[in-house]
């Protein structure tokens, strides 16, 4: 594998359990960019959105894409679902590697992360809502920043695995 892979979806739609497989599988690095912001800032994605907000978090996610645009070769990278909805940062995907896309309706992420506490963008109020609000708006977006949409409802990771080989 000669460039890097980047999986970029909404929340819950496997990115980061189809990320660490692809890895196992080509035997190479799996980076996951929520992971990489939260080494660097020492505490947790949900910590940096309440102490210092989302604007801060979204900056972290272009400075980490630019730094990786730079440093990785052959390595599976899975990024938050918030990072492509800024232009820079669709641009900067495109550089870094092959972008897929794994495509879920609002149903499977309502299904998936049901309870979730750990997702600042889907806690208070009616979450379902937020979900089918949010998704109808990045689904472009994530369309425009991928070289490749995979359907990803009611898919085992297995499967999926070979619809990306099948790439
Ligand atoms: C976010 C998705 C999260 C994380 C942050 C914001 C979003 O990553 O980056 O909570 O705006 O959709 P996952 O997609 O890995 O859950």
């Amino acid at each position: 594998m000669k460039e890097n892979i980047i999986l970029i979806g909404f929340m819950g739609a496997g990115k980061t359990s189809v990320g660490q497989q692809l890895a196992r599988q080509q035997n190479c690095s799996f980076l996951d960019i929520d992971e990489y912001i939260e080494k660097r800032a020492g505490m947790a994605v949900s910590q940096i959105f309440e102490i210092q907000g989302e604007e801060a978090f979204r900056r972290m996610e272009t400075e980490s894409l630019r730094e990786l645009a730079g440093n990785c070769r052959g390595c599976v990278i899975s990024v938050g679902g918030g990072l492509p909805v800024r232009e820079e940062n669709r641009k900067l995907l495109k550089q870094l590697g092959t972008v897929i896309y794994l495509r879920v309706m609002p149903k499977t992420v309502e299904e998936r992360l049901k309870g979730d506490k750990t997702r600042p963008m889907l806690q208070g109020g009616d979450s379902g809502e937020r979900i089918r609000t949010l998704l109808a708006f990045r689904n472009p977006l994530y369309e425009e920043a991928a070289d490749h949409i995979l359907d990803a409802d009611g898919k085992t990771v297995k499967k999926i695995l070979e619809e990306i080989r099948a790439l």
